[in-house]
């Protein structure tokens, strides 16, 4: 629900229609009773009263994320694990082609089907080493997961359109990864262009405290074509070199810890997601909690399609089993049994539940909006 009535509006702030139709007056706005309202105005309504207004956001899952125990790893049980990267930037600057021309390089050459991609997420091969390749979290997705709390990229890597330069979503993917404290790769692409511009793109980059190695600063950059493939494998070097840096670890002997990148309801296969395993070895049959959804592993699938019994750290793979669709940035935690995963996530609901009614008692537009 998009909208609220004024009537709707007048009762939940417990006022007279005719008070809150006079606010609107003196916004210009000429209200009935019927009138629907959006929620900025609804809000600016809302404060003209001095009411406060909680949004249902505010509940977050890290408020109610203290119901399990996560044991630190001791140093010695930490592995090193593969990097999870995530291609960043502006409209139409090259994400996915960049992304299709990394699997064409690595998966087609030896798959005769051609790019096999069967969830959101992708693996290649780099001398012997794996780097996992998430496409979902285009922006929008990478946004709303980081402002979840979750963590799920290891290395960002920012794509500039050589012959574009520096975009307000290029300015953004900068922000989130600079917030999200990962390293950035940035990749100058559509080099073949002959319109291409890198050292404009260096300059601009520059203005916004990305300062490449060329330039006395320690962020790497790497001129690409997605089109004609030109310097891929540099790219791709260089991100292990990265990663090579950073010694990024897990244990994978633990219960598995896990971030779902993407999820829904199959037809035939019930809730599906794609989880990214963080941390320890998911395997079928494992009770599993993710937000306020429970279940058991059934199967899993990985980015080729082919079905696979252990999941371990750096790993995506789609699960089923679950007893509802889960939320993108949702964290996965296997648990003991199924006994356990019921009682975690009964606990969640009703605190959420309570927090809910907490925040009502101010007043919640965002409960209003949401029920009907
Ligand atoms: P959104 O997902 O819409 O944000 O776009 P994107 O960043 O994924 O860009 P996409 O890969 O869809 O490419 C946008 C356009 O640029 C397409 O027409 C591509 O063919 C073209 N393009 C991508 N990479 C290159 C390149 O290296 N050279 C040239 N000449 N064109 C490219
Ligand atoms: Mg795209």
């Amino acid at each position: 629900k998009s909208k609220v009535t004024v009537k709707e509006l007048a009762e939940i702030m417990d006022k007279n229609v005719s008070e809150i139709i006079t606010k609107l007056i003196g916004l210009g706005i000429m209200a009935t009773i019927n009138q629907e309202l959006d929620y900025d105005t609804a809000q600016i309504i809302a404060s003209e009263f001095g009411v406060e207004v909680e949004p249902l956001e505010d509940v977050t899952m890290d408020d109610v994320i203290d119901d399990i125990e996560i044991e630190p790893d001791r140093p010695e049980d930490l592995k090193p694990r593969s990097p999870v990267v995530t291609v960043m930037g502006h409209v139409d600057h090259g994400k996915t082609s960049l992304l299709d021309a990394i699997r064409k390089t690595k998966v087609t050459s030896r798959e005769a089907g051609g790019i096999t991609q069967h969830i959101g997420a992708s693996e290649v091969k780099v001398n012997d080493k794996k780097i996992v390749l998430l496409d979902t979290p285009g922006h929008e997705a990478f946004t709303s997961m980081r402002a979840r709390g979750a963590k799920v990229t290891d290395i960002a890597i920012l794509v500039v359109a050589a012959d574009d330069g520096v975009m307000p979503q290029t300015i953004e993917a900068i922000n989130h990864a600079k917030a999200a404290e990962v390293p950035i790769i940035i990749a100058i692409n559509k080099m073949d262009k002959p319109s291409a511009n890198p050292d404009r793109v260096k300059q601009e980059l520059a203005d916004h405290g990305i300062l490449i190695e060329e330039w006395g600063g320690d962020v790497i950059s790497v001129p690409v074509s997605a089109l004609n493939g030109e310097n891929i494998d540099t790219l791709l070097e260089m991100i292990l070199l990265v990663a090579e840096m950073e010694e990024f670890k897990a244990n994978p002997n633990r219960k598995a810890i896990g971030t779902v990148i993407e999820a829904q309801l199959d037809v035939g296969k019930g809730s599906v997601a794609t989880i990214l395993i963080q941390n320890g070895t998911l395997k079928i049959g494992d009770s599993v909690v993710i937000g306020t959804t429970h279940g058991r592993i059934r199967a899993m699938m990985n980015d080729k399609g082919k079905r696979v019994n252990v999941a371990g750290p750096s790993t995506a793979v789609e699960i089923t089993g679950l007893s509802e669709v889960p939320e993108a940035g949702d964290q996965l935690f296997a648990v003991e049994d199924d006994k356990i995963a019921r009682a975690i996530v009964e606990k969640r609901i009703n605190k959420i539940k309570a927090e809910q009614l907490k925040a009502s008692q101010k007043i919640s537009l965002d409960a209003l909006f949401s029920q009907m």
